[in-house]
């Protein structure tokens, strides 16, 4: 059996200070107990000649060691072939485009990148879609998107993205972002905005694009499409099609001032918003398909969130790995994450 290595990412340890082993150390957990069958040992955070690795066993195959590259903190790998040597290991992410497409937007409110991703890892991997993740555009819906953190994530991996929000700002920051930013990088694309309209009513904008990562891929028609949508979260079984997601992805509102931003004319608490709002996004997902949502301890304790899922008929995850995920963002924040699976039929 072979040993590794992990070199969590400085950026990690700079967004989550004392967490960003134990966080990965869930998501390797999350990532052993689905897709890689229990491959990998327990792994655990281990200090080598001062510098701190999460370390951990198995015997890891091309497909492992691609899962193992695009977990969210990972900066490099090393595989252990004695007691002082270090033999680096090539990752091989998904990423497709440049990581400026993350970076550049700075608002306040903002998810932070590097925890987009692992909230996008964990709920993919806890899907059905997850064998397919590292070849397939999958289809991931934030319904309460932003400015777009985790629908650029979703695009960087190569896979369809859509979204939805309620702020005016949020959604014109980002029709006004992403296309600019596609001509900057000169890839070919179409976008376009237009009414969302359903029943005769309007529901409010959308935004829709379509791109490719080069000239041959367009060419060939091998394109991914990103749309959002103006509108209310509670309204999203109304604007696309049902059963089309793979995985929902959402960073609730904290139900905590953010500077100016109250979260954008949210005027319940997050449990009530996920509540009205949860129905909605099951009827989004294909069967085997999961939801995953950040919440705030302080204002959505894990128990009833995970009683809510339970509730519109999604098997919640709550195994040792997928409780790994709590730590601390600031005073009035302390965020978990909260996964369920909508049922496949027998
Ligand atoms: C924590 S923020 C998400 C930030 C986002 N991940 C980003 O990085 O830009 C929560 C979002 O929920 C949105 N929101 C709150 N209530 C909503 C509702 N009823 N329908 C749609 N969006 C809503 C807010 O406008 C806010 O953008």
């Amino acid at each position: 059996m072979s040993s590794y290595a992990l070199l969590v990412s400085p950026s990690a340890n700079r967004v989550y200070a004392q967490s960003a082993a134990s966080l990965t150390v869930a998501e390797l957990g999350v990532l052993s107990e689905t897709v890689l069958d229990g491959l990998l040992s327990e792994a655990r955070p281990e200090s080598v000649a001062g510098v701190e690795y999460v370390t951990f066993e198995g015997d890891l195959d091309e497909r492992a060691l691609g899962h193992v590259a695009n977990v969210s903190t990972a900066f490099a790998l090393f595989e252990r072939t004695g007691d002082a040597a270090f033999r680096p290991v090539q990752l091989k992410r998904l990423d497709c485009l440049d990581d400026d497409l993350l970076t550049i937007l700075k608002y306040q409110g903002k998810t932070n990148e590097l925890f987009t991703q692992l909230l996008l890892n964990v709920t993919v991997l806890a899907s059905a879609s997850a064998p397919r993740m590292l070849t397939d555009r999958l289809r991931v819906l934030d319904p309460m998107c932003g400015r777009g953190t985790t629908l650029n994530q979703v695009l960087m991996y190569g896979w369809h993205a859509s979204g939805l929000d309620l702020d005016e700002a949020d959604f014109d920051a980002y029709a006004a972002f992403l296309p600019r930013w596609l001509q900057d990088k000169r890839l070919k694309h179409t976008a376009a905005t237009s009414k969302l309209r359903r029943d005769g009513r309007t529901l409010g904008r959308r935004l829709d694009v379509e791109l490719a990562t080069s000239k041959e891929a367009w060419a060939a028609g091998d394109t991914i499409t990103l749309s959002t949508a103006l509108a209310d979260t509670r309204e999203a079984a109304e604007v696309f099609r049902a059963a089309s997601f793979d995985a929902v992805v959402t960073d609730a509102p904290y139900g905590v001032q953010h500077g100016s931003r109250s979260g954008g004319g949210l005027h319940r608490s997050p449990l009530e918003l996920l509540k009205e709002a949860l129905p909605g996004w099951v009827r989004l997902l294909r069967p085997g398909g999961a939801v995953g949502v950040a919440v705030n301890l302080r204002t959505c304790p894990r128990d009833d969130a995970l009683a809510l899922l339970a509730g519109v008929g999604l098997e919640p995850r709550d195994t040792a790995a997928y409780r790994g995920f709590e730590h601390r963002v600031d005073r009035a924040i302390q965020r978990d994450i909260v996964l369920g699976v909508k049922p496949r039929p027998v």
